[in-house]
C-alpha cells in the first residue's frame, strides 16, 4: 500500500492565522493519550514539543500517568484541542491539516526524551558532541529515569513506549540501563528510533526487549556512502549496512515493522533515489520528512522544501520521481 502526501505539501508550508485554525476539518485526541517527558522532567501532551510547547507539570509532582493527564493544565489543552481551537498547536507541522489523529481509546503513548547523549554529531541536529555520563546533571537525569521507570512499572494500561527521540537510545547510559533490565510486560509495546549503528551489538544483550519492539525506525538520511558520512558524522556507511543486514535477518523472524527514515535537506537530496532503492531491496518501509529548524546556523540553506529555496522545484521533482520508483507493496510515508 502506498501513502502519498505530496498534494498537501503547500498546506504544510503555510503559517495559519488563528481564525483559519478553526477551519481545520480534522480531529485530534492526542493530548488525552500522550505524555512526553523531557530532560528537565517537564511533561507535554503531544508527540513533539515544538508542535505543542505547553508544559503541563513536572513529572516529579506526579505518581501516575493518570495524574499527569488529569492535571488542570493537561485538561485545559485537551479541551482546547477537542473544541478545534488548536490555540497552542502548530497545525502546519503536526499533520492535522491532512488527516484525523485519533489514538486508540485505551492506549497511552509515553515518550521518554530524557537524555540527548549520542555517538554522532549530525549537523542537522547539533554542532557538538553531547555525551553525559557523570556529574550533577547525570545524577539528576538518573533520578528522572528512576521516577519514570516507577511510573511505567505501576501502569497496567496498554502503553506504547517510545525511547529517546532527541538522543541515541543505544548510547545514553540511562536508556541502555532501561534496555538491559527490561522484562517483558504484556501491556507494553516499544517504538524505537535509532541511528542504527549499535543495534546489533546492544540488542544481542537483551532479546526480550527486541521482541517487544513493534516499530523500529532507523535513521539513514542518505542513500550512499559519501552522503551518509556527510550527514551522519562520524558514522561509517559499512557499519550501518552491517546493522541493516542484521535487522533484515531478525525482522524476517518477527512481526516487527522496520522503517528507514530520511530527513530531506540540501546535503542529501541527490541521494534520495538511492535511499528508495535501499528501502526496496531490504523490503523496509520508508519515511521521508522535511528538516526542521533545530537552531542550526543558516537553516534556510538546508531547507530545500522552502518555496524560496533555489533547489525547491528540483527537490519536489526528485521526491516525486523517487516515490514513483518505490515498491508499492511497502508503505512509503511522506510527511511535509
Ligand atoms: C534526533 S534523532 C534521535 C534518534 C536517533 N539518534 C536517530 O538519529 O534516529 C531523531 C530523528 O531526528 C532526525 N533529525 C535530525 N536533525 C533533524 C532536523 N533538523 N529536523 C528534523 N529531524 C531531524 C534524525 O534524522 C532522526 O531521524
Ligand atoms: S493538533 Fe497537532 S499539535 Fe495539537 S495536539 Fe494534535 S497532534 Fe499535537
Ligand atoms: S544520531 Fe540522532 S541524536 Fe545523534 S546527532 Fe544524529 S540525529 Fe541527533
Amino acid at each position: 500500500m502506498e501513502e502519498h502526501k505530496l498534494n498537501n505539501f503547500n498546506n504544510f508550508s503555510t503559517v495559519l492565522h488563528p481564525k483559519q485554525k478553526k477551519h481545520v476539518p480534522y480531529s485530534c485526541n492526542v493530548p488525552s493519550r500522550t505524555i512526553l517527558i523531557n530532560t528537565l522532567g517537564h511533561c507535554y501532551v503531544c508527540r513533539c514539543i515544538s508542535w505543542l510547547p505547553v508544559v503541563v507539570g513536572n513529572v516529579f509532582s506526579f505518581n501516575s500517568f493518570e495524574e499527569i493527564l488529569n492535571s488542570p493544565a493537561a485538561l485545559a489543552v485537551q479541551q482546547d484541542v477537542s473544541n478545534h481551537q488548536f490555540s497552542k498547536c502548530d497545525v502546519t507541522k503536526c499533520g492535522i491539516m491532512i488527516r484525523d489523529d485519533l489514538q486508540p481509546e485505551d492506549m497511552y503513548s509515553i515518550i521518554l526524551d530524557i537524555d540527548n547523549s549520542c555517538n554522532l554529531v549530525c549537523p542537522s541536529c547539533r554542532s557538538e558532541k553531547i555525551l553525559i555520563t557523570e556529574g550533577p546533571r547525570f545524577k539528576r537525569q538518573q533520578q528522572l529515569a528512576n521516577h519514570v521507570q516507577m511510573l511505567i512499572n505501576n501502569c497496567d494500561k496498554q502503553m506504547k513506549l517510545s525511547l529517546l527521540p532527541g538522543g541515541e537510545p543505544f548510547v545514553s547510559a540511562l536508556t541502555r540501563d532501561i534496555i538491559k533490565n527490561y522484562k517483558h510486560r504484556d501491556n507494553i509495546s516499544i517504538q524505537l528510533q535509532t541511528n542504527g549503528l549499535l543495534l546489533k551489538k546492544q540488542l544481542m544483550k537483551n532479546l526480550v526487549f527486541f521482541n517487544d519492539i513493534y516499530l523500529l525506525q532507523i535513521s539513514l538520511d542518505a542513500g550512499n556512502k559519501a552522503t551518509y558520512e556527510r550527514v551522519r558524522p562520524p558514522g561509517k556507511w559499512e557499519d550501518i549496512i552491517e546493522n541493516l543486514d542484521f535487522v533484515k535477518e531478525v525482522a524476517d523472524l518477527t512481526t516487527q515493522i522496520v522503517s528507514l527514515n530520511f530527513i530531506l535537506q540540501r546535503n542529501n537530496i541527490d541521494s534520495l533515489p538511492e535511499f528508495v532503492t535501499i528501502c526496496n531491496n531490504y523490503g523496509f518501509r520508508g519515511e521521508i520528512s522535511r528538516i526542521s529548524d533545530w537552531g542550526i546556523t543558516n537553516f534556510h540553506e538546508y531547507d530545500v522544501l522552502n518555496v524560496n529555496h533555489a533547489y525547491y522545484q528540483k527537490a519536489l521533482d526528485i521526491v516525486s520521481d523517487s516515490i514513483d520508483n518505490y515498491d508499492k507493496n511497502n508503505l512509503m510515508t511522506v510527511l511535509f
